[in-house]
């Protein structure tokens, strides 16, 4: 018998304030057309003012708890995935630990932006599997729009706020690829690339929060590559091929991107959910995010191979391959 994290709950939010890409045509020299053909991005919600990235999380985590049948006192620890924490400490998963009324077990934050929640499920996984923990919250959390350079047209228009949150909890598994929970992982990084995708401030740089900066065109190009090959890598140490993957939930980044990767890991589009269009770049939420659309509208059902992919700055990327 082998020890397998097995998800067991799923939940998102989104705020209410839903933003068209034509609002971005009265701020930059854009059109709704350049961003929907380069990007597929349609959409996307935008958190209010005041509304921090703990109180998407804890949002996200309350529709997961309740999926999952279970209280946050039936919890070991909450993992979150952010890179746009509330403050620069303590962690938003204490706050989030807090807001659930959770007063046992551990809480903290994982930072390895687009990939996070990638990094985060690795981490869960490994605790869950070494026997430290039983039951888990992985949350990927985003405010993105708060490091957003409204003059910069190149990066304004791609991202969003929203949360996603999943539940895994330690179930013993026959040690074959038909077990449900986390099957294999890959992990990467290589920060000789970190001035393609970075935020120009910091605790101790600036002073400041700062805003996000990106070489879109070189990073197109990195991930498509980057994201087949740890695809790829996590599928091979499961054992299986491409024909059996039900679904790639993949990173949100760009349609283009995923339609890339998913053309060199042989999987067709109808096998791929895509959030892309209405919720644009969520970062470390748009995995959790697209995996729980995907679950609420009865598309990913119990059973089912999934192959989670993400990059992001660093750079950092991996993949997950996990039966739902
Ligand atoms: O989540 C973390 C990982 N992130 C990514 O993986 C993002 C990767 N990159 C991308 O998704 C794409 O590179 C973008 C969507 C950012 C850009 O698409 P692209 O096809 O690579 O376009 P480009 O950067 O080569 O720019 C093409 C043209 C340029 O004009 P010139 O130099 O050809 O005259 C840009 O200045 O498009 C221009 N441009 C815009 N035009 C209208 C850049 N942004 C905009 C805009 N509206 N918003």
């Amino acid at each position: 018998m082998t020890r397998r994290a097995v998800p067991i709950g799923i939940g998102h939010y989104l705020p209410d304030r839903i933003v068209p890409n034509s609002h971005f045509e009265a701020l930059v020299d854009t059109s709704d057309e350049w961003i929907r053909t380069r990007s597929g991005i349609e959409r996307r919600h935008f958190a209010a003012d005041g509304q921090l990235t703990s109180d998407l999380a804890t949002r996200a985590a309350r529709a997961a708890l309740e999926n999952a049948g279970i209280s946050a006192g039936d919890l070991d620890g909450i993992i979150v995935a952010t890179s746009t924490p509330d403050l620069t400490f303590p962690s938003v998963g204490t706050i989030v630990q807090a807001e659930l009324g959770m007063t046992r077990g551990f809480a903290f934050d994982v930072q390895a932006v687009c990939a996070g929640f990638i990094y985060a499920l690795c981490t869960a996984n490994a605790m869950i599997v070494s026997g430290q923990a039983d039951r888990l919250l992985v949350i990927g959390a985003e405010t993105f729009s708060r490091i957003m350079d409204w003059t910069d047209r190149s990066t304004c228009v791609l991202f969003g706020d929203g949360a996603g949150a999943l539940i895994l909890e330690a179930q013993e598994g026959a040690g074959t690829a038909q077990d449900r929970g986390i099957l294999s992982t890959d992990l990467n990084s290589d920060g000789r690339y970190r001035e393609m995708l970075y935020v120009d401030g910091g605790v101790s740089s600036t002073g400041t929060a700062g805003k996000l900066r990106m070489q879109g065109n070189p990073l197109f190009r990195q991930a498509v590559e980057k994201l087949s090959q740890t695809a790829e890598t996590a599928l091979q140490r499961t054992g299986l091929t491409s024909a059996d993957v039900d679904w790639i939930v993949p990173h949100q980044a760009n349609i283009r991107i995923i339609q890339g990767t998913a053309k060199k890991l042989n999987v067709p589009m109808e096998h791929v959910i895509q959030t892309v269009q209405d919720h644009g770049n969520t970062s470390a939420a748009s995995i959790p995010l697209a995996m729980s659309v995907g679950v609420a509208d009865g598309r990913i059902k119990r059973g089912n191979l999934i192959l989670s992919e993400a990059i992001g700055g660093g750079l950092a990327w991996g993949a997950v391959a996990l039966r739902w």
